[in-house]
C-alpha cells in the first residue's frame, strides 16, 4: 500500500516507487494517519504471533510513523524495550514525536536494514508489518538481520498474500484501469505482494538461518484511510495506494477526476455503515534463531 513495484517499477514512470529513504517516505508521512489507521487491524494477529511472554527487547523493523511500536510497548510485559527503525529520516522523526507526545519510551532509529548492524546487543524479538519486502539484495538483507535476533529470539513479519485476495488493491486498481493503461507487474521486483507466494519468504529465511518457520493467514477487512465515507475514500485510495496518483497525472487532462468517479461508483456498492471496508489476506511469517 502507498507502493506497488508490481504495477510500476519503472524509474522513468514514478521515481519514486521504492525510494522508501526520499519521496516514497515522504509520500507515506503525508497520508499517515490513514494508512496507520487502515492497517491497524493487522496489528494484533502480528504481535500475537510475536509471543511476547516475558520482559524483552523488541526492533521492529520499517517502523513507519510508530504505530506498531506504540502498540508494541502497550502489549509487551513491562520493562520492555521497544526500538524502531526505518530508512526514511521524515518517518523516524514523526514517530519520535509521537512518542514523545504519547509519553512512551521507544527509541526510534534511522536505519537501512538490509545492511546495517544492530546498534547493541541482538534483541529478542524481530517484527515488521509491511516493512520487509523492499530489500534490493533480499537474500544479503535477511542474512543481515539474522544478526539483529538473539539466539532463542523469535521474529513475526506480515507481508500481504496474493495480489487477487486483497481488495484493497484489486478494486482500486480496476477503477484505474478504466481510464488509464496499468504497466505490467515484475513480481520478483521488491514490493508489496513480493511474497505472496509465501515459499519465497520462507526460503530466504531458511538460508539466512532462521528456524520452525510457519506462515498462516490473517484474513479481515480494512477501513479505507481508517473509515472514510464513499467519495473520500476513493481520493484517499487513489492518493496512498500504488503509483496510481503519479500515472492519472502523467495522463493529464480528467484523468484522475474520472478515476476518482469510476472508484467512487464501485465503493458505492460497498460502503456500509457510512464508511467503506475492503477485504485483505496478510500471510503472518513466524520463526527463531536457534539456540
Ligand atoms: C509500507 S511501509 C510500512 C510502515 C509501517 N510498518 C506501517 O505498517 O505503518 C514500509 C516501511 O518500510 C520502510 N523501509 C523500506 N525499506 C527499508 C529499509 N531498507 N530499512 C528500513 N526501513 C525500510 C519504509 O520507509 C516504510 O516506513
Amino acid at each position: 500500500m502507498g507502493y506497488d513495484a508490481r504495477v510500476a517499477n519503472t524509474s522513468e514512470q514514478c521515481p519514486a516507487a521504492s525510494d522508501w529513504g526520499g519521496a516514497r517516505g515522504d509520500r507515506w508521512r503525508a497520508q499517515l494517519s490513514g494508512m496507520e489507521a487502515m492497517l491497524k487491524p493487522v496489528d494484533d494477529p502480528l504481535i500475537r504471533a510475536l509471543k511476547l511472554d516475558t520482559l524483552l527487547r523488541i526492533a521492529e523493523i520499517g517502523s513507519g510513523g510508530g504505530g506498531t511500536a506504540l502498540e508494541l510497548l502497550q502489549r509487551a510485559p513491562v520493562g520492555s524495550v521497544v526500538h524502531g527503525f526505518d530508512i526514511s529520516a521524515g518517518l523516524v522523526e514523526h514517530a519520535r514525536d509521537r512518542a514523545r507526545s504519547e509519553g512512551a519510551p521507544i527509541a526510534f532509529e534511522v536505519a537501512d536494514m538490509a545492511s546495517a548492524a544492530p546498534p547493541g546487543a541482538p534483541y529478542d524479538r524481530l517484527v515488521s508489518r509491511f516493512g520487509i519486502m523492499f530489500f534490493a539484495d533480499a537474500p544479503a538483507a535477511f542474512a543481515n538481520l539474522f544478526r539483529w535476533l538473539a539466539p532463542g529470539g523469535r521474529l513475526a513479519f506480515a507481508a500481504w498474500g496474493r495480489v487477487a485476495d486483497n481488495h484493497w488493491m484489486t478494486d482500486v486498481r480496476a477503477a484505474v484501469a478504466e481510464v488509464v493503461e496499468i504497466p505490467a507487474a515484475d513480481p520478483t521486483a521488491p514490493g508489496p505482494f513480493r511474497y505472496a507466494e509465501p515459499d519465497k519468504l520462507l526460503a530466504l529465511l531458511k538460508s539466512a538461518g532462521f528456524a520452525e518457520l510457519e506462515v498462516r493467514d490473517w484474513r479481515g477487512a480494512l477501513p479505507v484511510g481508517g473509515g472514510l465515507p464513499v467519495a473520500e475514500a476513493a481520493s484517499f485510495a487513489i492518493a496512498s495506494f500504488s503509483t496510481f496518483q503519479d500515472l492519472l497525472t502523467q495522463a493529464g487532462g480528467d484523468a484522475l477526476t474520472r478515476a476518482r468517479q469510476a472508484l467512487t461508483t464501485r465503493f458505492a456498492g460497498l460502503e456500509q455503515n457510512g464508511v467503506v471496508e475492503l477485504e485483505a489476506r496478510v500471510h503472518i511469517f513466524t520463526g527463531a534463531r536457534p539456540r
